[in-house]
């Protein structure tokens, strides 16, 4: 088994292959003066099985394109098998058509994955579980809601807690984080007049005087977690800490986060915010990393990936 990585998220690659007491394929991942992408695996790879690892992060055109050379590049140099290892699956919010005459992302990345040459995918909270059917091949979507768990039982004292879906979609995320604290639930109810835009119409359940956990899949602008926080705090809620898996963060995000009423927002490493995230106090990041490379060895040695969250 070996362990490749592209450039999107360089720091997490090497915690994995740490955790796996591993090193990573020599490679040549680099750009033409026009922005194609190149890219050369500069060691023997033929039988091995090979994992790349890459996030369909910003820049998602040119992480996912290298994504799908690397893998060309692999299945040629006639690797055995090849995992696509995906911590933020980039891509997946249109799942489905909307309004007429959209494209499905979620959809035609799927494919584009499969006929690139991959023969099995691992990814990190899928922004709708159903995206695993969009593959004809084996899909591992790990979850980082057991990581969460343990980290608000250390952290954060105060039992009067309740989860929070930001929305009716994250209803399934809250309730899973919630049933491991022990704890109930509240859910927000979004809607976007545009994309890009949120707004809160209601709160369903009682948060005064609570601590209240939102945990969502994607922060991105930030708009569905500030808009959030504010409607709890207005209907009484004591303080909101924010658990996301991927920490999307575009634009002026972290300059909102910072300024807002969220007391602490905790991210995982699926996407690499080390340097956005250094100026704020209030955003924490949590590695994924053990997980990663506990699911990677469990797929190596052929035993089970689903009792990691029992
Ligand atoms: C949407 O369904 C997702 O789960 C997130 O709530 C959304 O992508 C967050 O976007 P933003 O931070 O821009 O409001």
């Amino acid at each position: 088994m070996k362990l490749l990585s592209g450039n999107s998220n360089k720091p997490l690659s090497k915690k994995i292959a740490k955790f796996l007491k591993s090193k990573l394929v020599n490679s040549s991942i680099r750009k033409f003066s026009d922005g194609e992408i190149y890219t050369e695996i500069n060691e023997n790879i033929r039988g091995n099985s090979i994992f790349i690892i890459q996030s369909i992060s910003s820049p998602a055109n040119d992480n996912l394109m290298e994504l799908l050379l690397c893998i060309d590049a692999l299945k040629r140099s006639s690797a055995k098998n090849i995992t696509a290892v995906i911590p933020y699956f980039g891509y997946a919010r249109q799942d489905r058509k909307v309004v007429p005459r959209t494209s499905i992302s979620a959809k035609l990345v799927s494919n584009l994955i499969t006929k690139a040459g991959a023969d099995r995918v691992v990814t990190v909270d899928l922004h709708a579980g159903q995206i695993q059917g969009f593959f004809d091949l084996p899909v591992d979507n790990l979850f980082s809601t057991p990581i969460f768990a343990r980290h608000i039982k250390k952290k954060i004292k105060n039992k009067n807690l309740i989860c929070i879906a930001p929305d009716v979609g994250g209803t399934e995320r809250a309730r899973a984080l919630g049933k491991l604290l022990n704890v109930g639930l509240a859910i927000v109810d979004k809607r976007r007049p545009k994309p890009g835009q949120s707004q809160v119409m209601n709160v369903i359940g009682n948060v005064k005087d609570k601590t209240c956990i939102i945990v969502d899949d994607i922060i991105d602008s930030g708009g569905t977690i500030i808009n959030a926080a504010k409607a709890l705090k207005d209907r009484g809620a004591k303080e909101v800490f924010v658990y996301i898996s991927h920490g999307v963060l575009s634009g002026d995000a972290v300059k909102k986060i910072k300024k807002s009423m969220i007391k602490n927002l905790v991210i995982t490493d699926t996407i690499d915010n080390e340097e956005k995230v250094k100026s704020a106090k209030n955003i924490e990041v949590l590695s994924i990393s053990s997980l990663m490379g506990e699911a990677i060895k469990r797929i190596s040695n052929s035993t089970s990936v689903s009792d990691l969250f029992k």
